[in-house]
Formats: C-alpha cells, structure tokens, sequence
C-alpha cells in the first residue's frame, strides 16, 4: 500500500464550552457526559461516507475523501454536519458544537494511518482547525474552497475574511445553513449554448409523442460523468414545460444508502401527492387524503401507512400493525393505482443519477416502471455506465448512449467560456485536446485557468498560460475521477497507477517489464481495467498495447501518486523502454529521457534528450534547438564529469549549428558556444575547431561579413594537424569553401571544396553527427554553384546532375532544396525558363512541407528568380521584396540579402524604374561592402551604372565608366566570369553613348 495525495474536505468538530460543561464533574462523568456526544458525531460523520480519524475528548476529526476518494466529498462534509447539528439542539442544558469545514489536497499515507490521523498530512488539515474556531457556537463554517464546491447545493452566509494564524493570506468564510431545496438543476442564466445533441433529443421528443398517445416510453440515457445526461434531460424538460407538459424531477445522492428512499419519498411527495414544501404535517395530510380519495373510499390503514412513510404522521398516532415487508408491498400497489389511475393525463419522471441509487429505492423505481406501461407517464432514467440497471429492460424502454461532443462543439463551447481573444487559440486547442469531448471537464478546465488569472486582460500566456493548463487538474475532476479509480480493487489499481506513469501509451511489454512481480495477474487485472471502461485495447501493431480511455484518467492516475512513490516507477519505465525500444531508440529516446528526468536520474536524460535532439535534427531544426536546450538545463546543476562536459559542448554546439535555420543570431548563441569553448578547453579541446566552425557560420548568418566566417576557419585549420586529421580537416574545409564562396573567392572556394570532396571519406561519425546533415551533399551543391559563377556551366550541370541523383534519399529539406536551387541558377545563367519551372515545383513543394522561415526566404528568392527568367520584372520585384523583408524581419538567412537587393535592382532595371534600380544598387553595393559579400556587390555595380546610362545617357558617364571598373577588379578578384557577357554588354552601350573605346576585353582566364 502506498500513500496518495487526494482532493478531500476536512471535517472539525467540538463541543463549545467542553471545560465549562465538565467543570463539576469526576472524569468518569466527564466521560459520561462527553463521549455520547462523540458518539453521534462520528455517527453523522459515518452514514455520509467521512472517516473519523480522530478524537480529542471533546471533538473529532474527519476526512472525507481520504483514504477513498469521493465524489462530492465537500457536499457530504456539509450533509454530515448539518445532521450532527440537529443531534444538537443546544437548549438550556444541552451541549453545543460547532463545526469548521475546509476543501483541499491531503497526502494520505496509509502505512503511516494510527487511527489518529497520523496518516494525513497537508496544509489542508491545519486549515481546517482554524476554520472550526470561527464557528459559533451551534454553527457551521466552511471556508471559501469549500464552499466553492457546494455553492449551488447550499444555502450560506457570508462571514467575511480572515486571517488564520500561522498562514499568511486572507481566507473567506462562510457560515453554512442549509441544503438548498427543490430542484439542483441548472441555472438558465449562468447556462452555456446547448451544443449538438440533435439525435438525442428527437428521440426524446419521438418518445413523448408515443407516450402522449398511450404508449409510455422509458428512456435510459447512460454516460460518463460529465457527458451531459443532466443536461440533455434539463433541455428536454424545459422543452416539455414550454409544452405546458409537467415534468417531476428527482435525483439519487452520493451516499444514498444514509437517506434512503429519498428519491422514492420526494416522489411520492411531488409527483403523486403534490405537497409543495411549505405544507405544514396536517396540509400534507389533507391533501393525502383527498387524492387517496380519488381511488374511492380511502382504508384507514393505507393513509397511516402514508402518512408515516412520508413524515407527516399525527405525534398521538398509532404505529400501523403489519410488518414491514407487506407494509411495502402495499405502498408499492398503491403507486400502481395512483398511476393508473392517472392514466389519462401526459407526464415526465426524471430520476438522475441512478448509479447513486439505494437498494430500497430500486424496487420503488421498478414499480414505477413497471406501472407506468400501458400508461401517459414517460420516465426518464439517467445513469453512467459503470451501473447495470437491476431490472429487466422493460419493452418500451429506449435506450441512449450519450458519447462525447465532436471536436467541434466542444471547441465551440471553449470558446464561449474562453472568450474571442485570438491568443487564446492554442489555449482553446489545449482545452479541447485535454477535454476529450467531456463538456464538464471542459468547463472544469477552462475554470481552473481563469481562477490562476490567466485569462485575465494583460496576462501573459505565453509565459504560464500553455504549461499551466497541461498542468491544472481540477480538484472536481480529480474527486470525480478519484473516486472511481479508488473503487478499483487490487490487481487493477496499482496497474492502472503503472500504466499511468508509463503514459498515454502503454505497450503490454513495458507494463509486464514494471509489474514483474504482479505477473499471475496482469491478464486479469488488465482486463478489469477494460471492462471499467478505464483503458482500452489498441489495434495490436508489434505487441499489444493499450491506452487511457480518456486523457484525464491517466493525469488523475498519475497526480494522485505520490513523487516518492513515482520517482522510481519512472525508472523502471524508462529501463524497461530501453528494452523494448531497443530497435527504435532514436525515436523514443525524447520519452526515455522524459522518464529518466522524472526519475530524477539527470544524466541518463540529458544524454537520451541528446540523442532526441540529434534524431531530430536538420529535419526539425526548432525541435531539436529546443532537446539542446533541454539537455543544458538538465545538466545545470549537475556534478560535472566528463560526460556531462561532453554533452554540455555539444549543447551549446549543436545549438549553434542549427540557429541559422530558425533566425537566431550569434548574439543569442554566442553564450552557449563560448560556454561551450571554455568546457571543450577542459575536456575534448579538438571540439573546438568545430565550435569556431559554428561561431563563424551564424557570423556569417546574422549578418556580419562571410571574410570574418574565412578566418574563423582558418583558425581552426590552424588549430589541427591536417596530415594527421584528414578528416577533421575535410569538414572544415567543407565550410571554408562555402565561407569563400560567399565572399567571393572562388578559386580559393574551390580549392578547399576540393580538398574537402578529396577526403570526404575520412570524416567521421561525431563530424557527421555535429554537422547533422550528409557532408557530401552540401560540399558538391557549393561546388556546383561555384562552377557556375566561375562560368564553367558544363561542370556545373553535371554537378548538380550528380547531386539530384542522391538528393531523393536525404530528409534534411535544406538538403534536398540544393540540387534545385543549383538548376534554378543555372536556368538563370542560361535564361532557360522550362528548366526554371521544372525546379521550382520541387522547391515550393518542399518549403511547403517545413513551416521553416529559412526555407521560406529559399523558395521566395526561387520563385522571384524563375520570374525574371520569365520576364516577369513585376513578379520578381514584388517576390524579392517580400524575401526581403522575412529577412529583416525574422533576421533569418541574412546571408542572402545582398544577393537579393542586387537581384531586385536588376528588377527594377527591368521595369524601367531607373530610379528605384539606382538606390538599391547602391544599397546593395554598400551592405556588401560591409559584409565583404563580392559577387552581389559586382552585379549591383553593373546594374547602377547601367541604370545610370539609361537615365542619363552621357551625362553620367564618368561615374558609370568608374562603377564598371570597379565591377572589373572585382570579376578579376574573385573569377566570378558569369557576370563578365553583362559587363562587356554594358560597356559596348556605354563606348557607343560617348564614342568612347568599347570594354577593355580582359577575361577572367587573364585575371589572375
Ligand atoms: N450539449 C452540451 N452543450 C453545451 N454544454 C453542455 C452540453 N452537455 C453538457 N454541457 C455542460 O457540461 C456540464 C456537465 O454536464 P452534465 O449534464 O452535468 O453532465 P452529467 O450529468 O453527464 O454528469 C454542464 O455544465 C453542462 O451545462
Ligand atoms: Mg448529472
């Protein structure tokens, strides 16, 4: 047996005064006098469910809700006692009591239970004993979270605030003073829409029809709790009323057996006799007799036995003579006249709740069925499913399984409870997700949150909002759920707290793994658990497995254990997965490391997390950003070692690696990678080549200039004995070549890409791992483009033919976007519009697949390029401007805006927008020159002075004539001969314009 934290309302009560009472009395008569007392408030506290689990000479304590959890717990507390005050009248001699009552969480911890209380513990129970000293004498006070549980089913009076001594905050009290009679329905006004439901309630109104015509119908409507039976039955009812149809309701209480007959009684009282609740006993009696008298001359026995049974007898009377099982019998005839009788006029009997339902009332509630056959009395029964009615089905029974609300009506009904405000849509998901289609879960939820503020005006919910919602279990969910799990015997509870922690899956494998010693019973106790509807048999794919039936079974399963208790539960799960994962480790080692955390075992996690993070990887770069980071957190207050060293370099590496994908900046990595340097310094110092490798890449990535990614390289080259290290040295010369191509210098750029294609195969797993993506593609997709710009289309084509061969196997979409981006430039190149297209598709299918701001800015500069190959000027503008933009505005793929401002010159200059050309060339020219990105800066030279020409002619020749030298020097500089045919093109215009000598014919084989 373990201990088990539980929602549960805490019980004082004393005897006012007790010292004074017993001032003049021995403590035998003390005793004598006191203990009958006790007696009947333990009674009280008995017959509604509590447990006493203390007495103190003058008072008690009970729970209600510990050690089983109960449904209800705060309203039976209240029903408790109210009863015990009315053993206590008070009066001159009498004794007084008073009673506190408080609603919390309790720790219950049975091994610990002395029958004193020595086994429930919490902050709850200390609440409580203050509460009782506010009472007044003959009074009952509850605090505000009890009381919060019983508004609608109690009459009470404010008491204001208070502060309890030895806790800090102010608590509302308030005095309790009743039941509330008549019926606990709902309220119209405080009512959300009715939602769905069509089918139910035409089979309601179809069954009426028939009962209106003689042909009365039963219709039992089962379902969980929450469902929405009272509902369903509240909206026909009130469809029957409007009908001038009267509709008699009662319901069966949690704990029925302490009041039994009370649903029969309240019956016989509205439904057959009609006394309103104001007739006093002879009113009552009255109106008995008159409508007995409608059955003909009433026998004198029958009124006894009626005016007994319901309360209302004469103080002078005689008890009736017959025994009491035919005194029943006859009671039971008597409603089948009564009915009969009224054989002629339409009603509806609800009964709710049947499940609650006390044996003496079952047999009433058969007959009533039974007679009202053949009759024009519908009844309408409700019930959850765990109840089997105890009676046969009748022939006019209708039968309605009430099942969840579609995902639709239950986001509907959020919403109105949640309000329109746009952010709470995730919330709104979340509720509707975690709801399963349970409409009072819905609205349980929905409460909690907004009782924690979070859906006040000006929070954030961001911050708390998402996570506090996964968390908040409320205590009325919890109680309703509790309690059914606390009816489950032994095998099956302590399985179903197992399948709790191993998740909302759970593979028959890892259970029988965790329940080893459980073995014998596992089949049975699993098939309990299926037949109370708790889990559920999944289709059997690699080895049975089953599910929670309903996502908050399993959160009260697992909440309700305590985390000494849990701790080592979710070790075992995590071996036993280990195990039964072995196959597919990489996909499950995010749970693994889960269950590790949980277990408090940090390493094992941060390690499994790892693991997660690299699976993930380039495919997901914001997933796999977020387990590095998680492996950070896990190991932050770790002991060191070299393990956890390790990890935490890769870390803070890998999370650099990936930041270029989702638009961090180096300022945001730059404290991981440093921490990341300084633990490498200490433990594995050869990871620091690859760290520099990092740093430079997301330089280079946020916008700072691709000369300074060079010599970040170089550095690390200079870090390394290539000789011996081939392939490290492979990798970062892999890098180098895309750390020249962007600035530039291509033959330097193609020199590393050949030294990194040349040892290629010396690289290992950790390189390849920390790159995250296949090496190979990414050297020979640069190494196509290079080609390109050094004007060698041919190679460049076969490269990339070679590329796309190999492409169809990677996941990494960055990856399978290369070949393509590859052929869309060199469409470009050859101003081929059909091969442009062709390649596009595959780009805006893929950037489509991966909501990834990276591979947007990719497909827009894709998109805009095979316009200007259309010649569509005004497409690509509008294109490249919106690529433009996400990169400034999500400082994502920054590397690439040169590139686009100079495209987008060249667009305008297409459109005959000189001026427009000329700004963003110069724009262009200027941030390349920041950024040493040299190619872009040559064709924005280009496009400004040609630009130049077309708008002033002559007039601005020396200025073109400059800007075209400088293109020269750089096409000589960095051999990028694709841009020399416009170079030539625009100087012949410019020699034509002046009559100057044309260009002066270098080519870029002469340049160096
Ligand atoms: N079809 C529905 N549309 C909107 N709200 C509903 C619907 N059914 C139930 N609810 C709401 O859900 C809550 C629980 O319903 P209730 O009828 O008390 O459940 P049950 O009687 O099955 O335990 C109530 O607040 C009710 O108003
Ligand atoms: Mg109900």
């Amino acid at each position: 047996m373990w201990g088990e934290l539980k929602q549960a309302t805490v019980l004082f009560a004393d005897i006012v005064s007790s010292t004074e009472q017993i001032a003049d009395l021995d403590a035998e008569q003390a005793m004598e006098r006191l203990g009958p007392a006790l007696a009947l408030m333990c009674e009280s506290i008995e017959a509604f469910g509590g447990t006493v689990v203390r007495t103190m000479g003058d008072g008690v304590m009970a729970l209600f809700g510990v050690p089983k959890a109960l449904e209800g717990h705060a309203l039976l507390a209240c029903e408790a006692a109210l009863d015990m005050q009315q053993a206590f009248p008070g009066g001159t001699h009498g004794l007084r009591i008073r009673v506190g009552l408080h609603s919390g969480q309790v720790a219950s911890d049975p091994r610990n239970a002395d029958g004193r209380g020595g086994g429930a513990h919490g902050l709850t129970i200390h609440l409580a004993s203050r509460v009782v000293s506010l009472a007044d004498p003959g009074g009952i006070c509850m605090s505000e979270s009890c009381y919060g549980l019983v508004r609608s089913l109690c009459d009470a009076r404010p008491m204001g605030s208070h502060s309890l001594k030895g806790i800090s905050g102010q608590y509302g009290v308030y005095a309790l003073e009743g039941l509330k009679t008549g019926s606990q329905g709902f309220h119209q006004a405080t009512l959300t829409p009715f939602l769905g439901r069509d089918r139910e309630i035409a089979l309601l109104q179809q069954a009426l029809h028939f009962t209106e015509h003689g042909k009365a119908r039963v219709v039992d409507i089962s379902g969980e709790p929450g469902a929405g039976k009272s509902r369903l039955c509240h909206e026909f009812a009130q469809w029957c009323r409007a009908r001038q149809i009267p509709v008699y309701e009662v319901r069966a209480q949690p704990y029925g057996h302490a009041t039994p007959l009370q649903p029969g009684l309240s019956l016989l009282r509205t439904f057959f006799f009609r006394i309103p609740p104001t007739d006093d006993a002879a009113a009552a009696r009255a109106r008995i007799a008159a409508r007995m008298s409608e059955l003909g001359p009433p026998a004198e026995p029958d009124l006894v036995l009626l005016y007994e049974f319901l309360g209302v007898a004469p103080a002078e009377s005689l008890h009736a003579a017959s025994s009491p099982k035919a005194r029943h019998a006859r009671l039971l005839n008597i409603v089948r006249e009564l009915l009969k009788h009224d054989a002629a006029t339409t009603s509806v009997i609800l009964i709710e709740d049947l499940h609650w339902l006390d044996e003496a009332s079952e047999e009433f509630i058969a007959t009533l069925i039974d007679a009202a056959s053949g009759s024009r009395t519908m009844v309408v029964l409700n019930y959850r499913p765990s109840y089997h009615l105890p009676w046969a089905q009748a022939e006019n029974a209708q039968k309605i399984e009430l099942g969840q609300l579609s995902d639709k009506e239950t986001e509907h009904l959020v919403r109105t409870l949640i309000g329109p405000r746009q952010e709470f849509q995730d919330v709104c998901q979340l509720v509707v997700r975690r709801s399963g289609g349970n409409p009072f879960f819905a609205e349980e939820l929905v409460r909690s949150l907004s009782d924690s503020g979070l859906l006040a005006e000006g929070s954030d919910l961001r911050i708390a909002g998402l996570d506090a919602l996964e968390r908040a279990l409320p205590a009325t969910v919890q109680a309703v759920i509790g309690a059914r799990l606390d009816r489950l015997g032994e095998p099956e509870k302590t399985l179903l707290q197992m399948c709790a922690i191993i998740g909302k899956e759970i593979p028959l494998a890892v259970l029988e793994h965790m329940a080893s010693p459980l073995a014998s019973v596992i089949e049975k106790g699993l098939n309990g658990l299926c037949h109370a509807q708790l889990i559920l048999p999944q289709p059997a794919v690699g080895g049975r497995r089953f599910t929670f039936r309903h996502p908050l079974i399993q959160e009260v399963a697992y909440s309700t254990q305590l985390k000494v208790r849990r701790g080592p539960l979710h070790c075992a799960v995590a071996l036993a997965m280990e195990v039964y994962y072995r196959d597919q480790l990489d996909e499950y080692a995010g749970l693994i490391a889960y269950h590790y955390e949980a277990a408090g075992q940090l390493l094992d996690a941060a390690s499994h997390a790892a693991r997660a993070a690299q699976w993930v990887g380039a495919t997901n770069s914001a997933l796999a950003i977020k387990h590095w980071h998680k492996v950070r957190a896990l190991l932050q207050n770790q002991p060191r070692s070299t393990a956890s060293d390790s990890l935490r370099v890769r870390a803070g590496g890998q999370i650099s690696v990936l930041g270029w994908r989702e638009g961090l900046t180096l300022q945001e990595v730059q404290p991981f990678i440093d921490e990341a340097t300084e633990l490498a310094g200490e433990v594995d110092s050869r990871s620091i080549q690859l760290l520099l490798m990092g740093e430079g890449r997301m330089l280079q990535a946020s916008g700072g200039p691709a000369d300074e990614y060079v010599e970040r390289l170089q550095k690390a080259l200079s870090l390394m004995d290539a000789d011996a290290d081939p392939g490290r040295a492979a990798t970062i010369n892999a890098a180098l070549s895309q750390a020249y191509a962007w600035a530039g210098m291509l033959e330097q750029a193609l020199a590393a890409n050949d030294i990194a294609l040349r040892d290629m195969g010396a690289i290992d797993r950790f390189d390849r791992e920390w790159i995250g993506f296949s090496i190979e593609h990414w050297v020979m997709g640069m190494r196509g483009r290079l080609l390109m710009r050094l004007g060698r289309l041919e190679d460049a084509a076969q490269c990339l033919q070679e590329l796309l061969g190999r492409g169809e196997s990677s996941n990494d979409p960055v990856i399978l976007q290369f070949a393509h981006f590859g052929y869309i430039d060199l469409a470009w190149c050859r101003q081929n519009a059909e091969l442009a297209h062709e390649h596009y598709a595959y780009v805006a299918e893929i950037a489509a697949k991966h909501e990834n701001p990276y591979l947007r800015v990719f497909a827009l500069s894709c998109r805009a390029t095979v316009a200007s190959i259309d010649r569509d000027f005004e497409t690509a503008a509008r294109t490249f401007s919106e690529a433009l933009t996400l990169v400034r505005h999500a400082k994502v793929a920054m590397e690439f805006e040169t590139e686009i401002l100079a495209s987008l010159a060249e667009c305008h200059r297409g459109l005959g927008n000189s001026e427009q050309a000329l700004d963003i060339a110069q724009e262009a020219i200027e941030i390349s020159r920041q950024r040493s990105t040299r190619l872009p800066e040559c064709r924005a030279l280009i496009t400004r002075a040609s630009a130049m020409l077309d708008a002033f002619g002559s007039a601005r020749a020396d200025q073109a004539q400059a800007l075209f030298a400088e293109a020269e020097r750089l096409i000589r500089l960095t051999g990028a001969a694709i841009y020399q045919e416009s170079l030539f093109r625009e100087q012949s215009r410019l020699a034509v314009l002046t009559d100057l000598p044309g260009h002066t014919g270098i080519s870029v084989g002469q340049a160096a």
